[in-house]
C-alpha cells in the first residue's frame, strides 16, 4: 500500500500568547524562535492568526532589536529558509519586554498580555516557556502565579508552563522541584521538555513497533538477546564547562534522553494512543528498573573522561585542561552501563546504554540484537552474526535490518546484508525540528511527548544509586579515552559478555 494513512490532521492551534522567559538566550534564538517561525511559515501554517510571542529577558532591547535578533536566529539555525513575506507576518507577532524580574515587574507583563488579548478579542490562552537556568524555575513559577497570570485548568482559556531539563541535579532536588511546581500548577499544565521526544525518528519508534505485525511477536526475551542504545557526540565540552562539569554524562544524557528512548523500546502496547495511556506504559518500564546496589555499580557501570585527541580534524585537549573544568574534576564525559527491565517481557535481557562527548562520530541509535542461530545448517561450522535491527535516530535518520543472504555464484557463500530505509530518500520531505513538534503539542495541549513527574523521579532514583557510589569514590575508578575514539576499552571488556560487542552506530 502506497497510500498515506492520516491518523490525525495537523490541527490549527488555538490562538494564544507565548511568553518566553530568557528570550535573548541561546535556547530561544537557536531553537524556540526558529521552531515557531517554521510552524508559522512552513507547509500548513499552524500558528493562529492572533497568536503573539512575547520575549522577556533582563537585557534592554527595543522590539525592533529583538526582531532583528530573532531574524538572525532564524537565518542561522532554522532548517527552513527565511522568506520575506513570511518573515513580515512572523515579525509582527514578536513583542519584547525587558527587565521582567522583580515580582512587581510581572504586573507589567500581565498588563501587556491583557492588552494583546483585548486587541485581538482573544481568550486568555497563555503559555509560559521558562528558557531559564534550572535554579530559577520555581521562583519564576511563583512570580507568574502571584501576579495572577495562571489559573486552574478549568478556568477561562488555558495557562501552561513549559520547563526544560534538567529537572533537578539529583533525586531530592527533582522531587523538590516537582513539589514546588505542584504548589502552583496542576500536572496537566506542566510540560516538561525532553527534546528527544520531539525527534521524528523517536516518534517513529511507536509506529514501527505497533504499526507492524512482525515486530511485536518477537519483541521479547525469547527472541531478543540484548539491546544497545548509543548517543555519541563529537563535540567536547566546548563553552559549556560551567554547566557540564557539575552535571556529567549520566545526569546530562542518561537520566533523561536515554531513559526516554529506553521506555519507548521496552514499553508494553498502550491501550490507546492517548497521552495518559502512552505515558502510563512508559512509566511501567521505569518502575521495573531497580536502582543498582554498590556492587552492581562496580560491575555494570563504566565512567570515563576524554584525554587529548583528534576530533573531526581538530585537536581537543584533555577534559581536565578544558577551560572552566576543575583540574581534579570527577565529572564523567562518558558513561556506559548495563541494566535490566525486571518484568515478564524483558526478564534476563541486558540493555546496554552508552553516551559520551568527544567520541568518534555524532550518532544516536538503538540496536536490537536478536538471538543467534542454533548451531545447525548454516551456522553449524561457522558462527553467523545474529540479526540486528538498527534504528538510527540521527544523523542519516532511518533504520536497517541485517540479514544473512547468499552471495551470487555457484558455490555457497553467505554473508550479512543490510535492508535499509533512509527517511530522507524515502519521504523526500523536510524533517521538522524537535522543538517544532513540541511547541505545537504544547499549544494543542497534548502531553504525550512530555515527561510527567513520576517519570522524572523514577529515572532519578536509578541514576541516584550510581551517583551515591561515585560521590563516595571521587575519581577512583574513572577510566580515560582519547578524544575521537569510541570510549574506553572497559566499556566493552567489563560490561559485555563474550561474543557481544558494541556496534558502531
Ligand atoms: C542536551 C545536552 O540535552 O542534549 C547536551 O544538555 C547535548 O549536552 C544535547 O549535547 C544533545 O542533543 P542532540 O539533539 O544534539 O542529540
Amino acid at each position: 500500500m502506497d497510500e498515506v494513512v492520516r491518523l490525525a490532521e495537523a490541527e490549527q492551534v488555538p490562538p494564544c500568547s507565548i511568553v518566553i522567559f530568557g528570550a535573548s538566550g541561546d535556547l530561544a534564538m537557536r531553537k524556540l524562535i526558529p521552531a515557531l517561525y517554521s510552524l508559522d511559515c512552513c507547509g500548513e501554517r499552524l500558528l493562529a492568526e492572533e497568536t503573539m510571542i512575547v520575549g522577556c529577558a533582563r537585557r534592554q532591547m527595543t522590539i525592533e532589536e529583538f526582531r532583528r535578533h530573532a531574524r538572525d536566529g532564524i537565518e542561522r539555525f532554522s532548517n527552513a529558509p527565511l522568506r520575506e513575506a513570511c518573515w513580515e507576518r512572523f515579525a509582527a507577532r514578536l513583542d519584547y519586554l525587558s527587565g521582567i524580574e522583580s515580582p512587581e515587574s510581572f504586573h507589567h507583563l500581565k498588563a501587556r498580555l491583557e492588552q494583546i488579548e483585548a486587541a485581538g478579542a482573544l481568550p486568555p490562552n497563555r503559555i509560559f516557556y521558562l528558557a531559564l537556568p534550572p535554579e530559577a524555575i520555581l521562583e519564576w513559577v511563583k512570580r507568574i502565579h502571584d501576579a495572577g497570570l495562571i489559573w486552574p485548568p478549568q478556568g477561562r482559556g488555558f495557562s501552561r508552563v513549559v520547563v526544560e531539563k534538567p529537572i533537578g541535579v539529583d533525586l531530592a532536588s527533582a522531587m523538590a522541584i516537582n513539589q514546588g511546581l505542584h504548589q502552583y500548577l496542576d500536572e496537566s499544565q506542566i510540560f516538561r521538555i525532553d527534546h528527544y521526544l520531539g525527534k521524528e525518528t523517536v516518534r517513529n519508534l511507536l509506529v514501527l513497533r505497533f504499526g507492524n505485525s512482525i515486530f511485536e511477536q518477537i519483541w521479547n526475551a525469547h527472541h531478543i538477546d540484548h539491546v544497545q542504545i548509543t548517543v555519541s557526540e563529537l563535540e567536547g565540552v566546548g563553552t559549556r564547562a560551567g554547566y557540564y562539569d557539575h552535571a556529567g554524562a549520566l545526569r546530562d544524557m542518561v537520566q533523561n534522553h536515554m531513559f526516554q528512548l529506553l521506555t519507548l523500546i521496552a514499553m508494553e502496547p498502550p491501550v490507546s494512543l492517548g497521552a495518559e495511556d502512552i505515558r502510563g506504559a512508559k512509566l511501567n518500564v521505569l518502575r521495573a528498573i531497580k536502582p543498582l546496589t554498590p556492587e552492581e555499580v562496580h560491575g555494570q557501570v563504566v565512567r570515563a573522561q576524554y584525554t587529548a585527541g583528534h576530533v573531526d580534524g581538530r585537536v581537543l585537549p584533555d577534559y581536565l585542561k578544558e577551560q572552566g573544568v576543575a583540574p581534579d574534576s570527577a565529572t564523567e564525559t562518558f558513561v556506559a552501563l548495563k541494566l535490566f527491565v525486571n518484568n515478564w517481557r524483558w526478564s534476563g535481557v541486558p540493555f546496554y546504554l552508552r553516551t559520551g562527548k568527544a567520541l568518534a562520530r555524532r550518532a544516536s541509535s538503538v540496536a536490537i540484537h536478536f538471538k543467534p542461530l542454533p548451531a545447525i545448517l548454516f551456522a553449524e561450522r561457522h558462527s553467523l552474526p545474529a540479526n540486528v535491527l538498527n534504528l538510527r535516530i540521527q544523523p542519516d535518520e532511518g533504520f536497517s535490518l541485517s540479514v544473512i543472504a547468499k552471495q551470487p555464484g555457484l558455490d555457497l557463500s553467505i554473508r550479512p546484508v543490510q535492508m535499509n530505509l533512509q527517511y530522507e530518500r524515502e519521504f523526500q520531505a523536510r524533517l521538522p525540528e524537535a522543538y517544532e513538534m513540541l511547541l505545537y503539542e504544547v499549544m494543542t495541549g497534548d502531553q504525550t511527548l512530555f515527561v510527567d513527574s513520576e517519570m522524572v523521579e523514577r529515572s532519578w532514583r536509578f541514576v541516584q544509586s550510581i551517583l551515591d557510589v561515585w560521590r563516595r569514590e571521587g575519581r577512583n575508578g574513572m577510566a580515560t579515552y582519547p578524544a575521537g575514539t569510541w570510549g574506553p576499552e572497559e566499556a566493552e571488556e567489563k560490561l559485555m559478555p563474550n561474543q557481544c560487542a558494541w556496534i558502531e552506530p
